[in-house]
């Protein structure tokens, strides 16, 4: 909502660094995520640490991010020449675009159980299969729980 998380879980926050994060120092995963999520990241946290970020945006000259693409095919193409896995980390649009490509193989989601206001949403994964639970817990009264998603 208003370019900024409506919760905040460090369970989620911790979670999204471990699995982005290559476990092998050596490498460097890459994280692709659209102009208005760069802009939410306080300037000291960004880039984020250890993964190589590229942001989508139609004016690059605007934008100070390591890398910039002007498309997300381009972005995919950038970080495929760039690093070792590759990660999509939203916003909505991106995530949008990200699903429908035949290269999304696996949605790592957080569920929290509260409804909130919001104004930019993930798309509906309802056909995916729940693969794997990472861990689920309650952290100052919201309950949530981390998945791993594939198709059907
Ligand atoms: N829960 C989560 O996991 C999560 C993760 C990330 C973000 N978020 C939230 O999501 C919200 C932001 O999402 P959003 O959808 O508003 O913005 P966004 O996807 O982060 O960024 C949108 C921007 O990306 C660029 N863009 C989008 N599609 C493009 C295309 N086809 N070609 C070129 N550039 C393109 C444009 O940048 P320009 O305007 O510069 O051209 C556009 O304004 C925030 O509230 C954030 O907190 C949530």
């Amino acid at each position: 909502m208003d370019n900024q998380l409506p919760w905040r879980l460090k369970a989620d926050m911790l979670w999204f660094k471990q699995a982005t994060i290559a476990q092998n120092p050596k490498q460097e995963n890459v994280i692709i995520m659209g102009r208005k999520t760069w802009d939410s990241i306080p300037e000291k946290f960004r880039p984020l640490a250890r993964r190589k970020n590229i942001v989508i945006t139609r004016s690059p000259e605007k934008c100070q991010a390591p890398y910039t693409a002007q498309s997300f095919e381009q972005a995919l193409k950038l970080a495929y020449s760039l690093g070792n896995e590759v990660f999509v980390a939203g916003g909505g649009s991106i995530y949008e675009l990200a699903f429908k490509h035949p290269d999304c193989k696996k949605l790592l989601i957080t569920e929290i159980d509260r409804n909130f206001q919001c104004d930019s949403f993930f798309p509906d994964y309802s056909l995916w299969k729940k693969y794997k639970t990472i861990a689920s817990g309650n952290e100052d009264g919201l309950a949530y729980s981390i998945s791993i998603y594939q198709p059907e």
